[in-house]
């Protein structure tokens, strides 16, 4: 079983991956494969909504989405990290999980995967990030793992979040309980379990 790990951070080695590495280790701990995979530097243009995606299962961008669309075809829970810019998660992380999340749900790539939020900031706009991030998850159904509270790590700099005792700990939690309900879902099938029955989508647009 694997994990994907969204870095949304344009640092590398900052915050956010400090505390997925947390998250991480924890799940690595319970035989659970990982994989960080960050969102990098490069202007992330927002969707076009040109729709063409519904056709090709693609986005027309050629860029990290595709990319990371084909590792999330494979992998069985994620986690999608940001830091907090202005109240909210940076915004390339926000084009990058708008193109995401539009193919995604064409497709069902993400359906009955389990998905959890982790934010990390200087000291405030945390909880609106982290709602932020989870509404991608429940358009999508996907279940949302918890852990000892709000995901979330305070500092600027990794050494910062390190001491966040309290922050480091949810992470941690937050792992151990991913990787609790992946090998739940796993003992389910075997068990015989299949997924719910889904009935054809009903799309209405309040004007009809
Ligand atoms: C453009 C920008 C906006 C920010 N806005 C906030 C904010 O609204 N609230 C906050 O507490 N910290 C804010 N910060 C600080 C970062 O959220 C914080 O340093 C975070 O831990 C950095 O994570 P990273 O190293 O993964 O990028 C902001 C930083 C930047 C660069």
């Amino acid at each position: 079983m694997k994990v994907l790990l969204v870095n949304g951070s344009p640092r590398e080695k900052g915050c956010t991956y400090t505390a997925l590495t947390e998250v991480a280790g924890a799940l690595e701990k319970q035989a659970i494969e990982t994989e960080i995979f960050h969102v990098g530097k490069k202007p992330i243009s927002g969707c076009h909504g040109c729709y063409a995606c519904q056709q090709t299962g693609i986005c027309f961008m050629k860029d990290t989405v595709n990319e990371f669309l084909e590792k999330a075809i494979e992998a069985d829970g994620f986690i999608f990290g940001s830091p907090v810019h202005f109240a909210s998660a940076s915004g390339t992380l926000t084009a990058f999980m708008d193109r995401v999340f539009f193919v995604g749900l064409r497709r069902g790539i993400f359906h009955y995967k389990p998905a959890a939020a982790v934010v990390s900031a200087r000291r405030g706009g945390t909880t609106a990030t982290f709602d932020q991030i989870n509404k991608y998850f429940t358009i999508s159904n996907m279940p949302v793992v918890s852990s000892q509270y709000w995901n979330m790590v305070h500092g600027n700099t990794p050494d910062e979040v390190r001491q966040d005792l309290e922050g480091i700990q949810t992470m941690r939690t937050l792992g151990n309980n991913m990787a609790w309900l992946l090998k739940s879902i796993e003992a389910g099938k075997a068990a015989g379990i299949t997924l719910p029955e889904k009935e054809s989508r009903a799309i209405t647009n309040f004007i009809r």
